[in-house]
Formats: structure tokens, C-alpha cells, sequence
């Protein structure tokens, strides 16, 4: 066997063996080949009063206004996920809805909520008020909608800066410590 022919039959191999796992039930619907693409499209939103609640939202996010579609009223956040307000008489568990945004449009948002004189909270807890935090080594504030659900516009994703970071979210650290936590009590450094 020349040598032309020799690599001739080692591709012509390989590829038997690709389009082989390619027809598998691995290579159809196993991790390998296989590329979800969810994405969350909307969800509902309970509120007293619908049309205010979704104006609430766009106007100090400073998106489009809502779409009416039948009994909802709709606040697009994102390139294809809507906020679906709903008209609720029974009493409203307040909910949580956090917004990634940039860092100027965080500053054009922070000006609404002074403008409008709305209290904000620079953690879940409420325990600080009038501040805002700098998790991830960003910025982050919370404040409430007219029906009490707890809105969060943050500047970075949480834990996107890792736990070697000036200021690493709260949450990231602590998860990291009890893992880091020896069975005798002492801790380790934290990974890499
Ligand atoms: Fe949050």
C-alpha cells in the first residue's frame, strides 16, 4: 500500500466511523450532538392593577410600552420574553424578578427610581437601605413594583466574577466555604 493510499484509507475510516455514531442514539439525541436551544418565552406576572403594574415596569426600565394581547398586557425584557401582567382579586405572593442591564443603562434607571422618590435596597433582605451593592464588581439595587413583587436590576450576572474578585456575590462565597470546609474543621484555600 502506497502511501497516498494509506492515508486515503485511514480518512475513509474515520469517516465510517463519524457517520456511524452520527446514526447512533448517542450521536442523534445524546449530549454529543445534541443542541437544545430553550429559551424561557414568557410568564405571568399577578398584579392589582394591570395596566399600571406593566407601565411600572417599562417606563423604569425604559423599554417599549406594554402590548395589550387579550387579558394580559405584555412588557417584552428581552429579545423574545415577555412579563405577562395579569389583573389578580386574590391576595398577590410577591415575586422576584431580576433584569441584566449595562452599566448606562443602570444609571438612567437608578435616576428613575430617585426621581420617583422609590425606596431601594442594596440586598434582598432589605436590611440596607438608599444603598445600592457592587457585587461581582458591578452594580446592584432592588426595589418593589406597585404590588410588592421585589425587582432587581443588576450590572453583572451573579458570580460572574468568580470568588478572587474585590467584591464576589455573597451568595458564591459562602456555597464556596462550606465546600472548601475539611472534615477536621480547617478550610483550604479557595480554587482556582
Ligand atoms: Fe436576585
Amino acid at each position: 500500500m502506497t502511501r497516498t493510499s494509506s492515508l486515503f484509507h485511514v480518512a475513509a475510516k474515520r469517516r465510517a466511523v463519524l457517520d456511524s455514531f452520527a446514526r447512533s442514539n448517542l450521536g442523534r439525541g445524546g449530549f454529543v450532538f445534541c443542541h437544545m436551544a430553550v429559551k424561557l418565552n414568557h410568564t405571568l406576572v399577578d398584579s392589582r392593577d394591570r395596566d399600571a403594574s406593566a407601565l411600572f415596569l417599562s417606563e423604569l426600565l425604559g423599554i417599549d410600552p406594554p402590548l395589550v394581547l387579550g387579558p394580559f398586557a405584555l412588557v417584552k425584557v428581552g429579545d423574545e420574553l415577555t412579563l405577562d401582567f395579569r389583573h389578580v382579586e386574590r391576595e398577590i405572593k410577591p415575586q422576584h424578578y431580576a433584569f441584566l442591564v449595562s452599566e448606562r443603562e443602570f444609571d438612567e434607571i437608578f435616576a428613575r427610581i430617585e426621581k420617583r422618590q422609590l425606596d431601594f435596597w442594596a440586598d434582598p433582605h432589605k436590611s440596607r437601605p438608599h444603598e445600592i451593592n457592587h457585587w461581582d464588581d458591578g452594580r446592584g439595587v432592588y426595589f418593589e413594583d406597585p404590588n410588592g413583587h421585589l425587582l432587581e436590576v443588576i450590572t453583572r450576572s451573579y458570580g460572574s466574577a468568580g470568588v478572587q474578585t474585590k467584591n464576589p456575590h455573597p451568595l458564591v462565597a459562602e456555597k464556596l466555604e462550606r465546600k472548601d470546609q475539611a472534615a477536621d474543621g480547617s478550610t483550604k484555600a479557595a480554587p482556582h
